[in-house]
């Protein structure tokens, strides 16, 4: 295994390669929705054309008259047949807790109001279609996070607090105060919100892609009633899920209704709009900051406002200023989070949820006041660096943020930029440059992995965690292999089933800092049945063969930092979710990075482009530097969707989604990325977990929003804080 590499190129000639590579490219790797089950039906989803109100008849005949139809399920057949459950931060498994079908109210545009079941996917379609429902609007509905008819309600547990904020921003000789704001988004993930269900007596088995399957065994299980040793949820390959995919939809007990009710395997597969309310999303926001600095670009005061759109049912918000009020010493500092209820369905989590929106907002407001100081925005952030969190007064495990700084301010060639806006120029274009910091809390969760060694050298790994296309398979055999003493290719592993060892959700860039230490725990434990010394990896297999022993298996868990030795009890009942971050009594723990952007702005038509992008960051041990580069290079290209392209366009009349489709939903394209490089900053933090791991699944979002900003500012003089950037913003 390569440790510490610093160069990507360097460790790309020696990182594993993709161990699912091959299964992906000839088709044989096998997605939830691709699984056939024996009399498959096929369900359609019909969905709510209004925001607020009730149904007031059901018009089902057409429907029915369509040739196949098995079964058709409305609130009228539904019901509390599926029970209410809390939403995962209310103590449940669900990511919404309002139960659509459960009754004729109308809580959110999009919401399902009928599942049909057919023969055909064709005929469920006919069906769905031809469902006529009569609503009763009960008014307008609040629509949009600074519209009309939303409520908006301060978060006290999320509050931040530290010395004086008032009396320091009225004596701070330098102040910026300034307002932000972020859209909606969605993730939509190629792959599709499916689900299949079959039932085998009273054995339930779900075929649903996910980041957390015991959450969908567990929160189901409550959901209709039943033994979750009764329910089996497979998920070997996810087509993408980035946060929407994480925790258990209402979805999922319906299909399991529907095939309960009608004796079939049934399966669904949300349309790419349905995906837009099916599951969560990135939740539009607001933000007020203000930044009061002494002449020499000292931080004396740090006011962090959010306001982040929720649904009624479920008050949910990221609130990251957990993060953006440790990451600069400053000794004055008032934070508050505000959830702003609309009728709308319940957000979640969308990769770098807060982060990405609240570094927007701090990092564009440096910028600013780097302008406001003289001062350049590198040397800004090195004037308030700091090793301790400036709320609680916790050390951080490491910071590392200035050496990315440096590193990536190097291979960028930063010390070349004039201070001024506008003067760089090449033909028609302008140019601009912009820097800001990124960060992600350093994650884990509880964790267990079942690792065997077969007399003929081959190791086997299994878990129940999760491959999102992020590289969980590769890293699993990477690891159990170097700690095993045996060749990459030696190692098999096995994913995504209730039936193994159980993982915690593969969110919040937790996974491999979660399934590493259960595997080295694991094979620790197989080398010392081996009587082997504790440092010996390289005498595994003679050692196996001395022993006798045909086949050496081996439970490894894992208990991730700051979690109670009862919380393991946790793991096994589906709720392990990732700690760490500022969440620590004792420390905090981050991975920080540092990214650098140029942008032309097209002096006539304002077209712009991200011309190229440095990114640097420190992740401590990065284990695969193949796939660690591509989660990090994934996140920024992210990063340029976000600054540039995606909204989620809600139209204030019916709170309805405009553009729930991929022609109308804009993401990058190749054609709107050219030069993106990810430098992977050597650290070495042994505090974080025995892995030594901090993820890399979102950091690579986080600084990109504001660094475009900035840049756009550099080249046009033109401060926006709005996002997307868009031409018409420039003209
Ligand atoms: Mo990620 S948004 O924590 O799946």
């Amino acid at each position: 295994m390569t440790r510490n590499v610093t160069s990507p190129n360097a460790a790309l000639a020696t990182a594993a390669p993709r161990y699912e590579g091959r299964a992906k490219v000839t088709g044989a790797a096998r997605y939830p929705s691709d699984v056939r089950l024996a009399r498959t039906a096929h369900a359609c989803l019909h969905t709510s054309r209004i925001a607020l109100g009730t149904i007031a008849g059901l018009d089902l005949a057409a429907a029915w008259r369509v040739p196949g139809v098995i079964d058709i399920l409305t609130h009228e057949t539904v019901g509390d047949a599926v029970r209410q459950a809390p939403a995962i931060f209310a103590g449940g498994y669900l990511s919404d807790s309002f139960r659509p079908l459960g009754s004729p109210r109308i809580a959110y545009w999009g919401q399902p109001v009928a599942l049909v079941v057919a023969d055909t996917y064709e005929a469920a379609r006919e069906a769905a279609q031809k469902i006529v429902v009569s609503y009763r609007e009960q008014g307008a509905p609040g629509a949009a996070i600074d519209g009309p008819g939303v409520t908006a309600q301060a978060l006290t547990p999320m509050a931040v607090k530290a010395g004086d904020f008032d009396a320091a921003w009225a004596a701070a000789p330098v102040q910026v105060d300034a307002r932000y704001a972020t859209p909606a988004q969605h993730q939509n993930p190629i792959e599709l919100f499916a689900t299949q269900c079959v039932w085998e007596g009273e054995r339930l088995t779900v075929h649903e892609p996910s980041q957390y399957v015991n959450n969908v065994k567990f929160g189901l299980a409550g959901q209709l009633g039943i033994d979750p040793e009764h329910i089996r949820v497979v998920s070997t390959y996810v087509g993408g899920a980035f946060g929407a995919k994480g925790f258990l939809t209402q979805r999922t007990a319906l299909v399991a209704l529907a095939a309960r009710r009608t004796g079939r395997a049934v399966k669904l597969v949300a349309t790419r709009e349905q995906g837009f309310t099916v599951s969560g999303y990135r939740a539009e926001t607001r933000h007020r900051v203000r930044l009061g600095a002494t002449r020499d670009g000292r931080l004396q005061a740090l006011g962090l406002e959010g306001w982040e759109l929720t649904s009624r049912a479920d008050t949910l918000a990221m609130g990251a200023l957990s993060m953006t009020a440790r990451l600069y010493a400053c000794k004055n500092i008032a934070g508050q989070v505000n959830a702003v209820a609309a009728d709308r369905s319940t957000p979640g989590f969308m990769r770098a949820p807060g982060e990405m929106p609240y570094a927007f907002a701090l990092e564009t407001a440096l910028d600013e006041l780097s302008y406001a100081l003289g001062m350049d925005p590198v040397e800004l952030r090195r004037a308030n660096d700091t090793s301790i969190d400036p709320v609680g007064g916790l050390p951080y495990t490491s910071s590392s943020l200035m050496r990315c700084i440096d590193e990536g301010a190097r291979a960028f060639g930063w010390k070349d930029r004039p201070r001024q806006t506008g003067l760089l120029r090449d033909g028609d274009w302008l140019v601009g440059q912009g820097c800001a910091s990124a960060f992600y809390p350093a994650l884990a969760g509880n964790c267990s992995v079942r690792v065997r060694l077969d007399a003929n050298g081959r190791v086997h790994v299994a878990a129940a965690g999760h491959e999102l296309g992020q590289g969980m398979y590769t890293m699993m055999a990477q690891v159990a292999a170097d700690e095993l003493g045996v060749a990459f290719d030696r190692v098999t592993v096995t994913l995504g089933d209730t039936e193994l060892p159980p993982a915690v959700v593969s969110g919040g860039s937790s996974a491999t800092a979660s399934m590493a230490p259960a595997i080295m725990a694991a094979c620790a434990a197989i080398r010392k049945r081996l009587g082997m010394k504790d440092d010996d990896r390289a005498g595994v297999l003679a050692a196996l063969a001395r022993s006798g022993a045909g086949v050496v298996e081996e439970l490894g868990e894992s208990r991730a930092h700051g979690n109670a030795p009862e919380s393991m009890r946790d793991l096994y009942r589906g709720k392990a979710l990732p700690s760490g971050g500022a969440g620590l009594a004792d420390r905090v723990q981050f991975a920080l990075g540092a990214q650098f952007v140029e942008v032309r702005v097209h002096a006539l038509t304002r077209e712009i482009r991200v011309a190229r992008a440095v990114g640097a960051f420190a992740c401590g041990h990065i284990i695969n530097a193949r796939t660690a580069h591509g989660q990090l290079v994934g996140g920024m290209i992210w990063g340029i969707g976000s600054a540039l392209h995606e909204q989620s366009e809600v139209d204030a009349r019916n709170a309805s989604y405009i553009n729930a489709n991929l022609a109308d939903y804009l993401v990058p394209v190749n054609a709107d990325i050219a030069s993106v490089e990810a430098i992977m900053v050597a650290e070495e933090d042994r505090l974080v977990n025995s892995a030594g791991v901090k993820g890399v699944g979102e950091i690579g979002v986080v600084g990109m929003a504001a660094a475009i900003s900035n840049a756009v500012f550099h080249a046009t003089g033109r401060r926006l804080r709005s996002l997307p950037i868009r031409i018409e913003d420039l003209l």
